[in-house]
């Protein structure tokens, strides 16, 4: 960010203490806030996060802004809600529930359910897309472009029952699939976990995971897993790893 604009940050100014400190919060009150880094207009030796300036709270200028952050749990390294009370919680009841077009996404998930033994769900179109490649492409960028809610076929009774979902698509269009915006819109996922895996051509998860985490907002995420189309010989032991990881499995 240095160079670009200084950086607004929450600490009143005041004098530096004597002693070396970690993450020091500033003065305990007082009128003027610092900023930070040095903004597009700064001498190039004010472009470090060392630097400081002061200025009056209630001022603002063409060189300073803001920075938005959320918390992230550190040991999945998902995102939560700010100020949200509900930790990863990986144990419980697991689903594990795809989309999948040609086959591929739809052999991971089998393997996660032999690997895990957790109830497994086909997300299902009332009208399916083409089974023409080029043809998929586009309804798929169609769909895409007017964030489409194609209607789902199946639902889950039982949502209420599961802790965790294993949420599985292809990457279409660098995203999710849209089935799977209507699936995360149809239920409440507020205090689930949702472990996402996708296969992909080469673009792993795209802004698939962004994606998910505005659909379901109130969810933890944990760790997802990216597969390379069917993923190959490898893909038992990735799946393993990747359980493991995500504390699904031992
Ligand atoms: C409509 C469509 C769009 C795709 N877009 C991408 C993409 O943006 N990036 C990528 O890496 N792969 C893309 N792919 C390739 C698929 O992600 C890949 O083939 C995947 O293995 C398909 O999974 P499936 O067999 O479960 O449908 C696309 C495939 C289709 C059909």
């Amino acid at each position: 960010m240095h160079g670009n604009v200084g950086e607004w940050i929450w600490d009143y100014y005041g004098d530096y203490g004597t002693t070396a400190v970690t993450d020091p919060v500033g003065a305990e009150n007082g009128t003027l806030c610092v900023y930070r880094g040095g903004g597009w207009n700064d001498f190039a030796k004010n472009m470090r996060s060392s630097y400081r300036a002061a200025l009056s709270e209630d001022k603002g200028s063409f060189n300073i802004g803001i920075r938005l952050v959320r918390n992230a749990a550190m040991v999945t390294g998902s995102v939560i809600s700010a100020g949200a009370q509900n930790v990863s919680n990986s144990s419980g009841k697991i689903l594990i529930a795809y989309f999948s077009w040609g086959g591929n996404t739809k052999g991971i998930a089998e393997e996660i359910q032999l690997q895990t033994g957790a109830d497994l769900f086909e997300i299902e179109l009332v009208t399916p897309y083409s089974t023409d490649y080029n043809t998929v492409l586009d309804e798929a960028q169609r769909d895409q472009n007017e964030q489409a809610r194609p209607e789902l076929a199946v639902h889950v009774e039982n949502m209420d029952e599961y802790d965790t979902v294993i949420l599985g698509y292809p990457n279409w269009w660098a995203s999710i699939p849209m089935p799977i915006a209507s699936f995360l819109e149809e239920y409440d996922f507020s205090g689930k976990t949702i472990i996402p895996f996708c296969s992909h051509g080469g673009g792993r998860f795209g802004q698939s995971l962004t994606a998910i985490a505005k659909l379901a907002p109130d969810s933890v995420m944990g760790d997802g897993l990216s597969v390379h189309y069917s993923g190959g010989n490898s893909l038992p032991d990735e799946i393993s790893k990747w359980l493991s990881e995500n504390g699904i499995t031992d």
